[in-house]
Formats: C-alpha cells, sequence, structure tokens
C-alpha cells in the first residue's frame, strides 16, 4: 500500500513553525493522507537536501528563512510573482519531474486583509516598513490590488528606493526613509522589519497613523506583538498580526500541491485562541 503524500518545510531554523498544524488541519478536512514534516537544513546542504527529497518521492515543499532566494536559483520554472519576487516559499512536482518554484506570501497577506479581515486595498494609500525580502515577497500582489500610492518607507531610505524603482512598472510606488511616511494618516500600514526580533518598533512620525488607519504586522506569536501593542498606545483601533497571512499562503500552497482549496476558517479560529 502507498504510503502518505509527503510534504515538508525546509528553513533554518524552523523548529518554532506552526506549518504542520496549519497543514495537518487541511488533511483532516480532506480526509488526505499527508505527512508534512519540519527539516532543518543549514545553507550547505540546502540545494543536496532539496533534491534527494523530490528525488526520493516528496510532493511538496515549503521554504523558509533563509532559503527562500536559493530555492529560486534551485528550480526549473518559476511563477511570475516568485520571478519578481526573486524568492521562493513552494516547490511543487510538475510533469516530467521539473520543479515549479512559487512565491504565496503575498498572496496570503492580501487573502487575509481582503477575505477575512475586509479591509480594501484598492484606492488606499498604502505604507510598507522595511526594505527587506519580506517586503520583496508581498510587493506584485499588493500593487496588484490598485492603491493609489504605496510607500515603502525603511530605516535605510536607499534600499526602500533601490526596491520601489525596481517595482514601479506595477502601480505608483515610492521608497524613502521611515520620516517620509509622515504629514498624513495613511489607509492601511504593514510592518515588515525585523526590528521586533529585538523588541523594537521602527521610528515612525506619529503623523503616520490615524484612529482610521488599519495596522497589519506580518509578523505573528501568542499574544500582541510589540508593533501592535504600538499602533494601540497610539490610538490606532484595528491592529492585526500575521496569523492570517500565515494560514492563507498555506493555503494558496496546498492549492498549487493538490488542485482543491480547504476551508481556512477553521484553522485561523484556532489560531485565534492562542
Ligand atoms: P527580512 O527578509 O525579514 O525582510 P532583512 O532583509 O534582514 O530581513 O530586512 C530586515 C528589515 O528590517 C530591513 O528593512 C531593516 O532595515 P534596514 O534596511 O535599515 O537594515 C529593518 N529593521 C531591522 N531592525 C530594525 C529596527 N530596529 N528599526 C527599524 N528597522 C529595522
Amino acid at each position: 500500500m502507498a504510503g502518505p503524500d509527503r510534504y515538508v518545510l525546509f528553513g533554518h531554523p524552523v523548529s518554532h513553525s506552526w506549518s504542520p498544524f496549519i497543514h495537518g488541519m487541511f488533511a483532516r478536512q480532506t480526509g488526505a493522507s499527508v505527512d508534512y514534516r519540519l527539516v532543518d537544513v543549514a545553507p550547505a546542504r540546502f540545494r543536496k537536501t532539496v533534491l534527494e527529497f523530490f528525488v526520493g518521492g516528496g510532493l511538496g515543499a515549503n521554504v523558509t528563512l533563509p532559503h527562500k532566494p536559493a530555492a529560486a536559483e534551485l528550480v526549473n520554472e518559476l511563477t511570475p510573482r516568485a520571478a519578481r519576487a526573486r524568492a521562493v516559499n513552494t516547490i511543487a512536482v510538475k510533469p516530467e519531474d521539473k520543479l515549479l518554484g512559487d512565491n504565496t506570501d503575498g498572496a496570503g497577506l492580501v487573502t487575509d486583509l481582503r477575505q477575512n479581515l475586509g479591509v480594501t486595498l484598492a484606492g488606499k494609500r498604502i505604507l510598507l516598513l522595511g526594505a527587506g525580502g519580506a517586503v520583496r515577497g508581498v510587493l506584485a500582489p499588493l500593487l496588484a490590488e490598485r492603491p493609489t500610492l504605496m510607500l515603502i518607507a525603511n530605516r535605510t531610505a536607499g534600499r526602500a528606493q533601490d526596491l520601489a524603482a525596481e517595482f514601479a512598472d506595477l502601480g505608483t510606488i515610492e521608497g524613502g526613509g521611515l520620516d517620509a511616511a509622515g504629514s498624513l494618516a495613511w489607509d492601511v500600514v504593514i510592518h515588515a522589519t525585523s526590528a521586533s526580533l529585538a523588541g523594537e518598533v521602527p521610528e515612525l512620525p506619529r503623523s503616520a497613523l490615524g484612529p482610521a488607519s488599519v495596522c497589519y504586522d506580518m509578523a505573528y506569536g501568542r499574544g500582541d506583538t510589540p508593533f501592535q501593542r504600538w499602533a494601540a498606545a497610539r490610538g490606532v483601533r484595528r491592529a492585526y498580526k500575521g496569523w492570517g497571512m500565515l494560514v492563507e499562503q498555506a493555503a494558496e500552497s496546498w492549492h498549487l500541491w493538490r488542485g482543491s482549496r480547504p476551508d481556512t476558517r477553521p484553522v485561523l479560529a484556532a489560531l485565534a485562541t492562542l
């Protein structure tokens, strides 16, 4: 008898991941026999480990830090959004054993904002905080929503300006330092810096936020994140963390691998209790 369908998450470190929990719930929903494991692999062994997994009959992989750019180099083919991000978080096997690399992070963010949280992005002013890999991964899907203006504001202004120039063909996008975000409150503020690892929050001008600004932290964990607490202390009424993005990017990966769309609502409800 054939064993379960095998999937993995490659990362370094990876033990903290919630992906096995999420994909386990998707599998129970659909009655699928799925084995989803965490694989901690150092960068030097990444390529060999991924190829061995697929040669050994693995059906799909997720990829997280620090391997997303390396995964984009390894696959045979990239989806347009993964090519734009130059980063891959999902690998699927295609006919003739070709590996396809996709990036479902941006779609996960947009689906969470639009469908789960009811936040409109079309015609809105969006402020994106940070200019690293996390931001690069979500820019194309966010711009596809047609905001009137997107500003990437970053501690190092030059990185934000470079990123904005690279994506300028996809919409109205600017880049600058954190102080460039001042003067008028933004409709949507998305936090994607690694400052919270040190318990910090980017130093934004007070005028960048108003009570009606919707704040979204791409980070997540038990309890409120530092950015959520910081936003709430400035009178923001709606400040979310990134559980929904995590669940929706997982659902998008599942769809690429298996062709069906899992119901994300029970998973979101389970995580909301944490
Ligand atoms: P990731 O792939 O998670 O985006 P990264 O490429 O290392 O990681 O980028 C980290 C981002 O967090 C950068 O935008 C960084 O700002 P700089 O480009 O100026 O380094 C931002 N960041 C990290 N610590 C920060 C802090 N204490 N305050 C503000 N921004 C910070």
